[in-house]
């Protein structure tokens, strides 16, 4: 009887604990996670849950007793359990209950061989008859028992991974995973195309989409022609050597192919961001429906020709505005353009480690450096700046402020000049590209890419662009769809 007091005694010291810990691990669910109301609900179940235990001792006759689980964790000294939900297999050194008591020997608790009970005064679990480890305790009142927070070790999967459930554990994990994948490219030049890749890959997936087509709408279904000339160059970041797709089938294959491809983008979008600052799960959906084939996807792409495919593609297919389009073709910031693939060369930033990051640098570049047609009358003509020729803008970035469709034969700016004086054009100095006049409806996009300079001095104020691609990121990777579902800790 003075055992059950006591017991009793202990209950209302744990219940004050888990209220507390249960609020300051909600307020972390509130800024990391999405639907913080469902997880406060199922704290709170977890501690009656808890509660409910406590009524009777774990030695308690009728206890629901479990086999020892898997050996894995023999000769773990470490101070978590191992595979094993309820730590039964615990064999660690931890000896100081939740409530802040020293364990006691196990001496009462002889009747369990093979628990690690003989081991010393530490935190077990034998034959599991507790919700996780515990031991007895003495309060100055009499002997209790107590659990104790032995965390459980990491397990490869940190997330419940019920086939097809895309929870907020997987997201996570998919992060993670694109981080080590960034982090094992030992190289800039590989590394920007490696996260650049990806995100072209998943803007390639949506800007096939048709909303007149309502038959055939395509847009983010996880399908590309990757053999077609539009696709050329995500070969190397979707095929069976790559790591992005190696990553997929080892472990989200049960995932939908395009809800993947978007969670990888975002993962790229929020590794690269200034101060991880940009991290679009709020508005991750999933659910889409993956297409095996998709005849005439590549048609619907867009070329590099000039603003009237910037139009077709995002005003008139996919239901754009300029504004959604401009902070789209931001995302040019990322990765560069290889000769052998696109035909086109260099990077939109200075170099290839400015091409890992996710800024508003591609607004910056485009507005104020003295660009020149490259390779006029080939099919492959862009625009360069400086005599290196590594950096680039195509057509269809410049005729985002630049009036060029029908008149190429100009540069950018022409009153800037070299420390020696030589004017930074390179061809082209006495033509300054017409800009846009105020009735020109593509007005809208030179706005645009002045809002998202984020002043018109030097700064660093990324926020006008990151709004913009969230809200233009979120209708893109959601075009078309009517039944996608937001991201929730449980499915
Ligand atoms: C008018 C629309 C667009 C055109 C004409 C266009 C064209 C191109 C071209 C020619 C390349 C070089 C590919 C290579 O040589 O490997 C490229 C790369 C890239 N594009 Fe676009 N693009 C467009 C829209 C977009 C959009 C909407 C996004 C994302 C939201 C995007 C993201 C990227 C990225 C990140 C790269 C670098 C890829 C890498 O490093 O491998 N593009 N784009």
């Amino acid at each position: 009887m003075k055992q059950r007091r006591s017991i009793a005694a202990a209950l209302a010291v744990t219940w004050s604990i888990i209220s507390t810990a249960s609020a300051e691990s909600d307020s972390d669910v509130n800024r990391l996670i999405r639907g913080s109301d469902k997880k406060l609900s199922s704290l709170a179940s977890f501690a009656e849950e808890d509660i409910d235990v406590f009524k009777e001792s774990p030695l308690d006759d009728e206890h629901d007793s479990r086999r020892l689980q898997s050996s894995s964790c023999v000769g773990n000294d470490m101070m978590c359990g191992c595979s094993d939900v309820r730590q039964s297999d615990y064999r660690g050194h931890f000896s100081v209950t939740r409530s802040g008591f020293t364990c006691m020997e196990w001496s009462m608790a002889d009747s369990f061989p093979n628990q690690g009970l003989e081991d010393g005064a530490f935190c077990r679990n034998p034959n599991g008859v507790g919700q996780k480890a515990w031991c007895f305790v003495e309060d100055g009142n009499g002997v209790m028992w107590d659990y104790c927070d032995v965390p459980n070790c990491q397990v490869e999967s940190s997330g419940d991974i019920t086939p097809g459930c895309f929870n907020t554990a997987r997201y996570n994990d998919i992060y993670a995973d694109i981080e080590e994948i960034k982090n094992s490219i030992d190289n800039d030049f590989d590394r920007s195309h490696f996260l650049g890749g990806i995100v072209r890959l998943v803007a390639h997936d949506f800007m096939d989409f048709d909303a007149s087509n309502k038959r055939k709408p395509m847009g983010p279904d996880g399908c590309l022609l990757f053999d077609s000339s539009m696709n050329v160059g995500l070969g190397s970041i979707w095929c069976d050597s790559c790591p992005l797709k190696q990553l997929y089938d080892s472990k989200y294959s049960d995932l939908s192919r395009a809800d993947f491809w978007v969670a990888a983008g975002n993962a790229v979008i929020f590794l690269t961001s200034i101060n991880n600052s940009l991290d679009l799960r709020n508005t991750f959906y999933w659910g889409r429906t993956t297409l095996d084939s998709c005849p005439g996807s590549d048609s619907r792409l867009p070329t590099t020709a000039g603003c009237q495919d910037v139009e077709g593609v995002f005003l008139e297919r996919m239901g754009l505005t300029w504004k959604d389009a401009v902070a789209l073709l931001g995302a040019h910031t990322l990765g560069r353009g290889q000769k052998q693939f696109s035909g086109h060369h260099g990077t939109w930033v200075p170099n290839d480690k400015d091409a890992q990051v996710f800024d508003k640098k591609y607004y910056e570049e485009l507005f104020r450096r003295a660009w020149t047609p490259r390779g006029v009358g080939t099919e492959d003509q862009d625009w360069a700046t400086g005599s290196s020729q590594d950096k680039m803008m195509l057509n269809t970035d410049m005729c985002l402020i630049f009036d060029i469709d029908n008149d190429k034969s100009c540069c950018s700016r022409t009153s800037m000049f070299k420390p020696n004086g030589q004017n930074r054009c390179e061809i082209n100095e006495d033509r300054e590209c017409m800009m846009y006049s105020a009735d020109n409806s593509r007005i809208e996009a030179t706005k645009a890419v002045k809002r998202y300079l984020g002043g018109s001095g030097p700064n660093s104020n990324n926020v006008p662009f990151y709004n913009a691609f969230t809200i233009a990121w979120f209708k893109a990777t959601t075009n078309g769809m009517e039944t996608l579902r937001p991201l929730q800790d449980t499915c």
